[in-house]
């Protein structure tokens, strides 16, 4: 099959088998590239069309984040990130993300309040705590506790009932700081703290996570806005693999908990939500700025399977917006603790300077992403490698409850199910067991 003519609004395709015209319709975004409506090729032609990776498929349409990789564009709901991340908190971000627009004075308060009435996890959550190891990933806990949710509140699991689906979403994005700061506590072992209500959202986060009964503490203000900060960069990225498992997961009408769930397991894999941490693991491995050449070499090499972690992006070919402002965030908050010099920062910078003067990273696109700076604010806050994907969760969840809003409350909304092309044996006469070689 052949694509044979196109006009503004259609595109029509020749089967060379049979020489037969199909016509499909083109449907056009506010802005960004066009999309073919796919959806009658099947019935029209008999075939299904064929994308790994969904390398050019766009799997809904969607009125949340609009990205342009090629410019280094973020948007959520039209806002550009640079001006969302220097001038709103991250509260005010999830508001525009759920409802579609920043909130007035009050509203920004009564949503403010409504996070700290939903904060604290039922009472029972510690007995299910007990249950894992104490050497447990913190990732492998919010998976369970994510869908835990499902059972301990039960009156907001039907996903018809419009009142229902909001107090989920509340009850997710006021819980999830409770629920990453728990897993932290759980596995090292020291007691949960309770959501300090009186504190904002970033510092209740900082005070759950790093308080102790026996001293008191008070949330570094520079850490909580830098947190603030990273959390509304990572609120939300239009349809990447994690978002596409809440929304694949919740078209089968699975409750908003166990989708949340799959989106954490999801955004566990290191190409997702675990680059942070192996962007870590690749500068501490490096270990001084003398032996970066050696590495940008190794990540080069076609035989060697490294890659230099913190580079590229499927959708990115340009420098991805939020690394800068994530690099700015670095410093600050480097100059706060006084560790300028922090070692890691200079091979990271150095790092940076020679991938980006190199031919083969020229070529190919790839610039730092979001993941390449934001280890180093996570140390420098006092968080270890292992709570850095679960800080991605926390900020996250907010886009994930978002898209799958919107996917529910679609009345076009199907069940996702893709084809396939199969490759297998065609069919086979069966062997009994004494048969068998
Ligand atoms: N270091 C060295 N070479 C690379 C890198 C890298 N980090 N990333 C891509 N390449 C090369 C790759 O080998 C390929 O070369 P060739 O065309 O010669 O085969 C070419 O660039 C295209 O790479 P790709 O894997 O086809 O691109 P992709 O869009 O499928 O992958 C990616 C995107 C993010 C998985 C990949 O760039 C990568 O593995 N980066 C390192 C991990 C990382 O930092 N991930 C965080 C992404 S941002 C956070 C998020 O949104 O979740």
């Amino acid at each position: 099959m052949t694509e044979a003519t196109n006009d503004r609004n259609s595109v029509t395709m020749i089967d060379n088998r049979s020489g037969k015209y199909f016509t499909f319709p083109i449907l056009h975004g506010t802005v960004g590239p066009d999309v073919v409506d796919f959806r009658r090729f099947y019935a029209e032609t008999g075939m299904f069309s064929y994308d790994p990776g969904y390398m050019s498929t766009g799997s809904c349409s969607s009125k949340i984040t609009y990205i342009d990789g090629d410019k280094g564009i973020l948007r959520y709901r039209g806002y550009d990130i640079v001006d969302l991340a220097e001038n709103c908190t991250f509260l005010e971000v999830c508001y525009l993300l759920l409802t579609g627009e920043l909130p007035n004075v009050k509203e920004k308060h009564d949503f403010e309040d409504t996070m700290r009435y939903h904060s604290m996890l039922h009472e029972q959550f510690h007995r299910f705590l007990d249950g894992f190891r104490r050497d447990a990933h913190p990732m492998a806990i919010l998976c369970g506790m994510a869908g835990a949710l499902a059972a301990f509140y039960q009156d907001s699991i039907d996903i018809h009932d419009p009142t229902q689906r909001m107090i989920a979403q509340h009850r997710l994005l006021a819980k999830i700081p409770t629920m990453v700061a728990w897993a932290y506590k759980y596995s090292i072992g020291q007691p949960f703290q309770y959501p300090r209500n009186r504190l904002n959202y970033a510092e209740r986060f900082l005070d759950m996570m790093f308080r102790t009964p026996c001293d008191s503490y008070e949330p570094n203000p520079i850490f909580a806005k830098a947190l603030d900060r990273i959390l509304v960069l990572h609120a939300d990225h239009e349809q990447n693999a994690s978002t596409s498992t809440v929304r694949l997961t919740g078209s089968s009408g699975a409750n908003p908990f166990a989708c949340i769930a799959a989106g954490i397991a999801s955004l566990w894999g290191p190409a997702h939500g675990g680059a942070n941490e192996a962007v870590l693991n690749m500068l501490q491995e490096i270990g001084d700025p003398s032996r970066v050449g050696e590495y940008v070499k190794k990540a080069k090499d076609k035989n060697d399977p490294f890659r230099l972690m913190g580079f590229g992006h499927r959708v990115y070919k340009n420098y991805d917006p939020r690394a800068r402002l994530m690099a700015e965030t670095c410093r600050e908050v480097l100059d706060a603790t006084g560790n300028r010099d922090e070692p890691l920062l200079k091979i990271a910078m150095e790092l940076e300077r020679i991938a980006l003067e190199d031919d083969y990273f020229i070529e190919k696109k790839l610039y730092p992403n979001v993941d390449f700076y934001s280890g180093i604010v996570f140390r420098a806050i006092g968080l270890p490698v292992a709570m850095f994907t679960p800080m991605f969760v926390l900020a996250r969840a907010v886009g994930w409850i978002a898209q799958w809003k919107e996917m529910i409350e679609d009345p076009d909304q199907k069940i996702g199910r893709p084809r396939q092309l199969y490759l297998g044996s065609p069919g086979r006469p069966f062997v009994p067991l004494d048969k068998r070689g």
